[in-house]
């Protein structure tokens, strides 16, 4: 039996459970993948600044994102094909959210619908909205979310064009899937994912299936899903989406100060500084290297959220130091939930508690809200 110690030992085992497409279609990043390691390089460098012989015998991770209590300040990130990585993935990682307390993002290119992960779950998620061309399906969806209880909007602004993946091109990820002996055989080497797999009928995106006119199985959905991303969408998009939703609304993906006094101004309640996972603009900054000028910028107006690159406690330390009111995880709890379903997913949350706790407390910091730039290092001149 592994045993499991941090976040680098559920991706090893998720590697040996899930088929080598939808692994490497995690473990992946645009082009050169230089900002997908940036991502981590950059929060790797981040000194922390010890202190001793502080009490800290009452310490709490607790805190709040959008108004809502959570256990850290910790969300599960919209990823695309979560179901891929183990059947039913988006039920199983929303209950292991639910339990844990803290907020899960369905992403439109889900596998479970919306519908499907409101009727298992007990508590609202959050709902990440990509805009399409067809404008109609964009609506339905934003109504769709609010019909089932959704308590935030995540519209993502960085994938208005999708960036090449070098590993998908080469293992043949496709939607529908293309049969060759390469595949077959990523498939046939995981045979618990096979077995699993074929007890579920949640297979294709739950979401689009059904709801589109036209796209009723995986070859019209391929066509569909490449030509529909929507380049057009700008700032003046963003009032109606709001009217619509009439929620909590959050603008994901932005990485430059300017865009970020654009999220203030369209009255976005909060913005997640993001750059895809380095999945989309390869060369663009780490996230941790732009949030604190955007933190400078408008973190007095609207909740400033990160994510990219954090894969333990000490990040997420180092992230709400730098000023950040929350952090996102996506693969970290990836691995997780390939490694070993929801209960990878509550291992993954655990860790990271576990990990920041600590962190906080050999930092001499009891609470989050005490946490700023006096707790880190400052950088070489
Ligand atoms: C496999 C994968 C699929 C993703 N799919 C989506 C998506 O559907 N919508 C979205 O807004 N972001 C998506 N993202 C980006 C994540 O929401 C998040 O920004 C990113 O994973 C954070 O970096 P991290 O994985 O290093 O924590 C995806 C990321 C990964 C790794």
């Amino acid at each position: 039996m592994t045993v499991i110690c941090d976040i680098g030992d559920l991706q090893q085992l998720a590697r040996r459970r899930v088929p080598r497409m939808f692994y490497d279609y995690a473990d992946s990043g645009a082009w050169s993948e230089s900002t997908y390691r940036a991502n981590a390089d950059d929060l790797a460098a981040i000194k922390l600044r010890q202190r001793v012989a502080v009490d800290i015998s009452d310490r709490s991770t607790r805190s709040e994102m959008l108004g809502q209590q959570v256990a850290m300040p910790v969300a599960l990130a919209p990823v695309g094909l979560t179901g891929m990585q183990y059947p039913d993935g988006e039920i199983l990682a929303a209950r292991a959210a639910e339990k844990f307390g803290v907020p899960f993002t369905l992403s439109t290119m889900s596998i479970c619908s919306i519908e499907d992960v409101a009727a298992n779950t007990t508590k609202p998620f959050w709902f990440q909205l990509y805009v399409m061309r067809d404008r109609d399906f964009v609506g339905r969806l934003i109504d769709r979310a609010r019909e089932a209880g959704c308590s935030a909007l995540v519209l993502t602004l960085d994938l208005q064009v999708l960036a090449q993946r070098h590993k998908d091109l080469r293992n043949g990820l496709s939607a529908p899937p293309r049969w060759n002996p390469s595949t077959l055989w990523q498939l046939a080497s995981r045979p618990g994912w096979c077995l699993r797999m074929l007890g579920t009928r949640r297979r294709s995106f739950g979401n689009v299936v059904g709801h589109v006119r036209g796209v009723d199985d995986m070859a019209s959905l391929g066509a569909w899903t490449a030509e529909q991303f929507d380049p057009t969408l700008n700032w003046n998009d963003i009032d109606w989406i709001r009217e619509r939703w009439g929620g909590k609304l959050i603008l994901k993906g932005i990485l430059d100060p300017e865009d970020a006094r654009e999220a203030v101004r369209v009255g976005a309640d909060a913005l997640i500084v993001s750059n895809h996972g380095g999945r989309q603009l390869d060369g663009a900054p780490s996230s941790i290297a732009a949030l604190p000028a955007i933190v400078d910028a408008v973190g007095d107006q609207l909740e400033v959220h990160v994510d990219g690159g954090i894969r333990s406690g000490q990040d997420v330390m180092r992230a709400l130091c730098l000023g950040a009111g929350g952090t996102y995880i996506g693969r970290a709890f990836i691995y997780g939930l390939g490694a070993l379903g929801e209960a990878g997913v509550s291992r993954a949350l655990e860790i990271i508690r576990n990990e920041l706790d600590m962190t906080m407390g050999l930092c001499g910091a009891s609470r989050v809200a005490d946490l700023g730039r006096h707790n880190l290092l400052e950088p070489p001149a």
